[in-house]
């Protein structure tokens, strides 16, 4: 079993493309979505240790910060972020985090032909998506990167661990996507019929790529807006389909039993 943790859990769509990836590859694993509040997520997590057949599991919104507090070990750079999606649940129990959020947006756009480094990257959001997204931008060599955030000190604070770790120039900023190659949604908004849009459209450049992660609906009021003022734009979902990959590795699926 290949478990996934919401809360809500509606609109998820990680299990249905998970199982339909699984069950083309042949590997002997169902997904199965859990909406879990805050408050059980805990109690649920040791619970999940004493299931013997259970591969692992994805995590998304609300869990991924809390999730990287109840593992008992992360790879890569899920303690730099400090938010993970994906664990492991190993053979005795103990449960290995990783993130894998960074890098799925990231073959995600470059599936598409798009490439990031050298490109001028405004990044909206600094939840658990935009902290793996700021820290793969840096790592895949953007020339500079802003981040906003609704909280700002939370924008701040990914700004600064984010400049601790990488060279690009990075700091915290306004939502203005005005002069920027790249924007990146990577706040929930978009997820509701009447979310505010997370920029002014008025102020996007039809030279800007703008890229969202928010994948239902397929086609956001962002991704509308930013096509009418002439953007180029990128859907949400090639960063889930392009992790699908990393998940099997990252859970040995490919492990003689
Ligand atoms: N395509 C994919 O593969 C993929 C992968 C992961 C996540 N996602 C999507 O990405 C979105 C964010 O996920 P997450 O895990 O990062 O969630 P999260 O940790 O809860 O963070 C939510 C982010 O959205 C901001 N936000 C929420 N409501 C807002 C509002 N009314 N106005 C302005 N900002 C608001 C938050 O700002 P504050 O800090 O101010 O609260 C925060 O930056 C979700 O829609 C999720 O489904 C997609």
């Amino acid at each position: 079993v290949y478990a996934h943790l919401a809360h809500p859990s509606s609109h998820v769509r990680t299990p249905q493309l998970f199982n339909a990836a699984f069950a083309a590859r042949g590997d002997d694993v169902v997904a199965v979505s859990i909406d879990v509040d805050p408050a059980g997520l805990a109690v649920l997590v040791d619970g999940l240790r004493a299931w013997r057949n259970l591969a692992g599991f994805g995590i998304t919104m609300p869990h991924k910060e809390a999730l990287a507090a109840l593992v008992d070990d992360t790879v890569g750079d899920a303690a730099r972020i400090g938010a993970i999606n994906n664990v492991r649940r190993e053979p005795d129990g103990r449960l290995i985090g990783r993130n894998t959020d960074g890098e799925g947006f990231l073959a995600g756009l470059r599936r598409e032909g798009h490439e990031v480094a050298g490109r001028d990257a405004l990044l909206i959001g600094a939840g658990g998506a935009g902290r793996a997204l700021a820290f793969a931008l840096a790592e895949a060599g953007v020339g500079r990167l802003t981040i906003a955030n609704r909280s700002r000190a939370r924008a701040e604070q990914l700004a600064a661990d984010v400049a601790r770790a990488h060279a690009a120039p990075t700091a915290a900023g306004p939502p203005d996507p005005a002069g920027h190659d790249l924007v990146v949604n990577a706040t929930s908004l978009g997820l509701q019929p009447d979310d505010p849009l997370p920029v002014d459209p008025e102020r996007l450049e039809s030279g800007t790529l703008v890229a969202e992660i928010v994948m239902t609906p397929g086609e956001t009021p962002l991704m509308r807006a930013a096509a009418e003022r002439g953007c180029r734009v990128h859907p949400g979902l090639p960063m889930l389909e392009c992790q699908i990959e990393l998940v099997r590795s990252f859970l040995e699926l490919e492990r003689p039993s």
